[in-house]
């Protein structure tokens, strides 16, 4: 089983245009839902002996599924009873508004930006029961300027106490330093992982980079796993987690 090989890389735009496949929401009961389930709860155990209150979906290149994986284990935790708030940190290619219809005129540049903000203008009810969405917002010319300020932390800090869960969507992290100043501001950091389209070097120098702002890297999700690559046991599409200790 090749977990990577040297395929030309594809810039996918339809989920910026669209927004993701919403699985979890559409067929809640199908094998792919259920594979969403297993990756919350196995992130969940992931962090026994630490609460986990933030967690961050990147991946080393773009096009390699962290917005649809992010939004759908979302729904996943929001299904569980918990208060769950998404944040569309990826102001370069940001799908959030579109994939859960909501407007994106107020968002997560609107609060960084302005001197009073007014969060209940910016965070969004969705259609899933306890799952509120805070969007990009406007895109503005400096993401990491914004994302690196005393304004994100704060707000930060403020949100944490008002959900019990924050998933946060942010760019590539070999493509910009967007993910490396949010991974150091989570408690835990998910690396999604195209099998046979990633390249293992770039995985390898992702792993580095948020190694170097000692984020808490909770492990990978392999992405794009076909049912066969996976035994056929579960039928599944979108594939396994692994623990930072279970691949090295
Ligand atoms: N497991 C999967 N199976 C099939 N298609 C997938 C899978 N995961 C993602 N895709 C598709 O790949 C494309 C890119 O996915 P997505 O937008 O989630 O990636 P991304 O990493 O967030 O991209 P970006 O770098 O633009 O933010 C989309 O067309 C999405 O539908
Ligand atoms: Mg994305």
């Amino acid at each position: 089983m090749a977990l990577f090989k040297r395929n030309k890389k594809k810039l996918y735009s339809n989920s910026m245009k669209h927004g993701v496949g919403l699985i979890t929401v559409t067929k809640p009961t199908s094998s792919i839902a259920e594979q969403f389930r297993t990756i919350r709860t196995n992130i969940q155990f992931s962090s026994a002996d630490k609460q986990l209150n933030s967690i961050l979906f990147t991946s080393a290149e773009p096009s390699e599924g962290k917005s649809t994986v992010s939004s759908n284990v979302a729904v996943t935790w929001a299904d569980q009873g918990n208060k769950v708030l998404l944040i569309d940190a990826d102001l370069r290619r940001p799908t959030v508004s579109r994939s859960f219809r909501v407007d994106n005129q107020h968002g997560l540049t609107t609060i960084l930006t302005s001197k009073q903000a007014d969060l209940s203008e910016s965070i969004k009810r969705t259609k899933v029961t306890n799952l509120y969405v805070l969007p990009s917002g406007p895109v503005p010319p400096n993401p990491s300027e914004l994302l690196n300020s005393v304004k994100m932390d704060q707000l930060l800090n403020v949100l944490n106490d008002q959900f019990d869960m924050i998933i946060v969507d942010v760019p590539p992290v070999n493509t910009v330093t967007d993910a490396q100043v949010l991974a150091a501001k989570v408690d835990g950091v998910i690396l999604v992982v195209p099998q046979g389209i990633a390249l293992k070097g770039t995985v390898l120098h992702a792993r580095d980079l948020l190694n170097k702002v000692h984020a808490n890297l909770l492990g990978t999700i392999m992405n794009r796993v076909t049912a066969a690559e996976s035994g056929g046991y579960y039928g599944g599409y979108y594939g396994g987690y692994y623990g930072t200790d279970d691949k090295k």
